[in-house]
């Protein structure tokens, strides 16, 4: 028989595989709380879609430029410009099939096979397996209550001078945190990078999910940095497989390249469509607040089944949860809990390959009833 690549054999992604299960139950007739992946329960914003119909009506929809509509790209620089007062040349916004294209994108233009590149442990599962199916070795920065999930300076330190990382991938919010670094750290970490000649790319795309506080981004901040975001979270568009990157002057034609032989362009229709984004704020800001009513009812309705230890949770839409009381396996963990409360859930394992046994990660990105009703199920049958 033909044998398979080494670069394929990589992890599955958990939370899609509970996912899969959780969906299959609930096309059985089961009445299942899903909170195992990521992803608002709201569609697309009205905006959005009645633009996308005209489109469909009146438009060919064909392939874009490689980097996407200029029409777009303009759009998202004048969003940096009103959100955060940063001026971005609508030249250096890469539009992408949604960040996880920009992930490969940002990869293959700035790293070789056999590089190194520093991840936060726990972190997005798909930095490290993505990195892997490139042949590059992730290098994990530990994160946990000790540290307030916030990568460390000396740990950054010795990835560059003693890993000789080529470069630092970090999210903020994080996903499973929800933690939100400190304004003044994503600076120095920034300068560091840049002083070292490594590439600092940050993962921005729970802008816009924080409660609490403003979010800086790194968008052109200096020519080491990369920022990926996408319109899956906050804009509510998972399914139209659209994102954008905001990359240094001298990257551009080399992603340019990469994106035109990989992907042609990204979606026309979604393209189109993701103009409007811009214009549907009131509506996401009503489905922000509901996120946040979501948060105090898990984060309060966890506390009183026993769970003691979360992450901050200050932005995105996760929980994750210190489980040790109950598992030191958060993936049968997970599938019990689905068993015997019909909640999904995404076991810590997915996460942090280290110390994510004792984790689980809950999402509150869905309807408030089914918050409510996990938690009644967790009260009614207690964790054992
Ligand atoms: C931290 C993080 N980055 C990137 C992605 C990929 O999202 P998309 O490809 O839909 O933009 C996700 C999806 O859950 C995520 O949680």
């Amino acid at each position: 028989m033909s044998s398979f690549s080494k670069r394929g054999d990589i992890a599955a992604f958990l939370a899609m595989d509970v996912m899969a299960k959780a969906k299959a139950k609930s096309r059985a007739g089961e009445a299942i709380c899903h909170m195992e992946v990521g992803q608002p329960g709201t569609p697309a914003p009205l905006k959005v879609r009645q633009s996308a119909k005209q489109a469909l009506d009146d438009q060919i929809l064909g392939y874009t430029e490689a980097l996407g509509l200029p029409a777009l790209r303009e759009r998202i620089a004048k969003h940096y410009k009103q959100d955060y007062g940063v001026t971005i040349d609508p030249e250096h916004v890469v539009i992408t099939t949604g960040s996880s294209a920009g992930f490969v994108l940002a990869f293959l233009a700035t790293l070789d096979a056999g590089d190194k590149v520093a991840v936060p442990q726990p972190g997005y599962p798909c930095y490290r397996e993505i990195l892997k199916s490139l042949d590059v070795e992730p290098h994990f920065l530990s994160l946990g209550f000790e540290n307030n999930w916030q990568p460390e300076i000396a740990h950054i330190e010795q990835a560059i001078h003693k890993h000789k990382i080529k470069a630092l991938l970090l999210a903020s919010p994080s996903n499973p945190t929800g933690v939100v670094m400190e304004d003044a750290l994503i600076r120095e970490i920034a300068q560091l990078t840049k002083a070292n000649n490594v590439w600092f790319i940050m993962d921005e795309i729970y802008h816009g999910l924080v409660y609490d506080q403003q979010e800086m981004t790194l968008a052109g901040f200096n020519e080491a940095t990369i920022v990926l975001n996408s319109f899956s979270k906050y804009y509510s568009m998972t399914g139209w497989r659209i994102g954008w990157m905001v990359v240094p002057p001298h990257v551009v034609r080399t992603i340019e390249k990469l994106s035109q032989n990989l992907f042609i362009s990204p979606p026309c229709l979604s393209q189109i469509a993701a103009i409007a984004a811009f214009e549907a704020k009131d509506e996401l800001e009503d489905i922000k607040a509901c996120y946040q009513t979501n948060r105090e009812i898990l984060q309060n309705g966890l506390m009183e089944v026993g769970i003691k230890r979360m992450a901050p949770a200050d932005g995105a839409f996760y929980i994750y949860a210190d489980m040790s009381d109950f598992t030191d396996d958060s993936l049968a963990f997970s599938q019990s809990l689905l068993e015997t409360h019909g909640i999904a859930a995404c076991p810590g394992l997915d996460f942090d390959e280290a110390n994510g046994r004792f984790m689980m990660r809950f999402s509150y990105a869905g309807p408030k009833q089914e918050i409510v009703e996990a938690v009644k199920r967790l009260k009614e049958k207690p964790l054992s």
